[in-house]
């Protein structure tokens, strides 16, 4: 059985005295026998997050990471620095990243490994544009980008990817994926996972559906056979939320 894994990705946002608030108040709440929850916070959050999530099950993650260890890449941060400072996720290939900062399917690529050479669990976003939905490429285009992430990858590191779903259209947008659209979607994904592996692999890879995941439809979505999860931006900020999502997923 696969482990519902809710992760909130609080994107460019909360500075380090209003992410330890929230995690003051979500502490406990979040934490539901049965569903990982995962935090996923802006580089500068991070030190006292893992400090605050101590003897806490929900894990803390980053929203990006740099493939090489160290470097001249002024900027930038690195699996080591990450897996230092205890961070247990990173977010790799996320369609913000996609668009604004040029990672293409080979770097993606390289980022996953470099989250695995430094002990640190890949959620790797994939999904289609609005144009590429409309011209029927949605399950072509999640294809070439997971097989593209997975390049490489041992079984036994394939099985332990987090994968989420997120149809650009729906990011931000109040338009969500119907959890039926999403499913098909997300079963084909594992369909792709098993022909890269094999079925145990597929059987353990947990997919994620996100944009414009809610309390009120996250329940929705979790009842799909293959839906194991959600990656959340907007309805992850605010802790009463939060919580509401995590519960949503028990
Ligand atoms: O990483 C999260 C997604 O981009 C979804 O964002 O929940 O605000 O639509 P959203």
């Amino acid at each position: 059985m696969r482990k519902p894994i809710i992760a909130g990705n609080w994107k460019m946002f909360k500075t380090v005295s209003e992410a330890v608030s929230f995690f003051s108040e979500v502490k406990g709440a979040a934490e539901v026998d049965g569903v990982e929850s995962v935090i996923c916070a802006p580089y500068t959050t991070l030190p006292a997050l893992v400090e605050a999530a101590k003897g806490t099950s929900i894990a803390i993650g980053a929203q990006n990471l740099h493939f090489e260890d160290n470097g001249a890449f002024t900027g930038e941060i690195s699996g080591v620095m990450l897996s230092d400072l205890g961070v247990k996720y990173v977010i790799v290939g996320h369609s913000e990243r996609r668009a604004y900062f040029a990672e293409t399917d080979e770097i993606v690529g390289k980022k996953v490994h470099a989250a695995f050479k430094h002990g640190l669990t890949p959620i790797l976003c994939v999904g289609e544009k609005l144009e590429e939905r409309e011209a029927g490429e949605t399950k072509n285009v999640c294809k070439v980008q997971t097989e593209a992430a997975f390049q490489g990858l041992s079984a036994e590191q394939a099985a332990q990817v987090v994968i989420a779903y997120e149809p650009i259209w729906a990011i931000g947008t109040g338009k969500s994926s119907t959890s039926e659209d999403a499913e098909d979607v997300i079963a084909y994904i594992r369909e792709v996972v098993k022909g890269l592996y094999d079925a145990s692999v597929a059987d353990a890879v947990r997919i994620q559906y996100g944009g414009s995941v809610k309390p009120n439809n996250v329940r929705e979505y979790l009842s799909q056979s293959n839906i194991d999860g959600a990656l959340v931006g907007g309805a992850s900020l605010e802790p009463a939320s939060y919580i509401s999502l995590v519960e949503g997923a028990k």
